[in-house]
C-alpha cells in the first residue's frame, strides 16, 4: 500500500492509476478503524480496480464541547488493517492541506442537516459536507463508499452529490454488528464493561419499534414514547428517537412506506447512534 500525505504525491499516484484505465473507489475515514470500516474497504474492492482510503480527523465537524484532541489515533494498526483488506493507497493529509488560508468556504446542505444529529450537533454536517467535497475534488474517485450506520450522513452526502452534479457513485454499506447487535463504532471504545452490556439495548429498541410499526397497532408517537422509556430503563439517556421518511429524513406520516428509525443515546462517556429501515 502506497502512503501519501500531500496533494502533489496524491495527484501523481492517481494520474498513473487513471492512465492505466483503472477505476478508483474511495473510502474517507477519520481513522481508528474497526470491522465496520474494513467492510467498506472490501466493498470498495468490489466496485473498482484501485482503492484509496483517507484518514483525516476533520476539525470542522466537531462542536466546541466535543473533544477532538482525544479522538483516538491508531495509525499503525489502521495501516496494518488497510493492507490486509486490500487498500492500494492511503492518503493522510493534514489541516493545512485541507483548510488552506484564507479558509472562507463551507458546503451547506439545507434542511436535512438540521434534523436528528444536526439538531444536537449544530454545524456538524456542514463540516462533513465540506471535508467530503474537498476530498472528492482531490481524489476524484468513480465511486465512494460510506457506512449506513451514519444514515443521516449518508443521505446528506447523497444530496450534496446530486445537487452539485458530482460524477461520483455513492454506495452505502450495511452496518456491521457484534453478535449481540451493537453496531461497530469507534465510540464503543469509550464504554466500560458494564456499559458495553447495556449498549445493545439501542439496537434492540430500534428492532422492537420496527416490529411495532409493522404490526400497525400503535401510533408513531406511542412507539417513540415506549422506545425512549425502554432506553431510560436500561440506563441510557436518549438524545433523539425519531421515525422518519428515508427520502428526506423529515418526520414520517402514518401512510409513508419507506421509513427509517433514527436514534442517538448517551451511555457514560459515549453517544451512540444507530438506525433501522422499515419497508411497509
Ligand atoms: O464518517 C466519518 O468518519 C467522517 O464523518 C467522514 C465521512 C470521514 C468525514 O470526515
Amino acid at each position: 500500500m502506497q502512503v501519501v500525505s500531500n496533494l502533489v504525491d496524491l495527484r501523481s499516484a492517481l494520474a498513473e492509476v487513471k492512465a492505466q484505465g483503472k477505476t478508483v473507489a474511495f473510502v474517507p475515514t477519520m481513522g481508528n478503524l474497526h470491522h465496520g470500516h474494513l467492510s467498506l474497504i472490501k466493498k470498495a474492492r468490489e466496485h473498482a480496480d484501485f482503492v484509496v482510503a483517507s484518514i483525516f480527523v476533520n476539525p470542522t465537524q466537531f462542536g466546541e464541547n466535543e473533544d477532538i484532541d482525544n479522538y483516538p489515533k491508531t495509525l499503525e494498526a489502521d495501516k496494518k488493517h488497510l493492507i490486509e483488506d486490500g487498500c492500494n493507497l492511503l492518503y493522510l493529509p493534514n489541516a493545512t492541506i485541507m483548510y488552506p488560508e484564507p479558509d472562507l468556504t463551507r458546503v451547506q446542505v439545507n434542511r436535512i442537516t438540521k434534523l436528528h444529529c444536526g439538531a444536537s450537533r449544530p454545524g456538524h454536517f456542514t463540516g462533513v459536507a465540506t471535508i467530503v467535497l474537498k476530498l472528492f475534488n482531490q481524489v476524484q474517485p468513480d465511486v465512494a463508499i460510506f457506512g449506513l450506520k451514519d444514515f443521516q450522513q449518508f443521505r446528506v452526502i447523497e444530496m450534496m452529490v446530486e445537487n452539485l452534479f458530482l460524477p461520483i457513485k455513492i454506495v452505502g454499506v450495511n452496518t456491521g454488528r457484534a453478535e449481540d447487535g451493537l453496531a461497530h463504532s469507534s465510540r464503543n471504545n469509550y464504554l466500560t464493561a458494564n456499559e458495553r452490556e447495556i449498549a445493545p439495548t439501542l439496537y434492540a429498541t430500534l428492532q422492537k419499534a420496527a416490529e411495532d410499526i409493522r404490526a400497525g397497532k400503535d401510533s408513531f408517537d406511542q412507539i417513540i414514547r415506549h422506545a425512549k422509556e425502554a432506553l431510560h430503563n436500561a440506563g441510557m439517556t436518549p438524545d433523539y428517537f425519531n421515525i422518519s421518511r428515508q427520502i428526506d429524513l423529515e418526520p414520517a406520516e402514518e401512510n409513508d412506506k419507506h421509513l427509517v428509525i433514527l436514534a442517538a443515546a448517551f451511555l457514560g462517556k459515549a453517544r451512540l447512534i444507530d438506525n433501522i429501515t422499515v419497508e411497509l
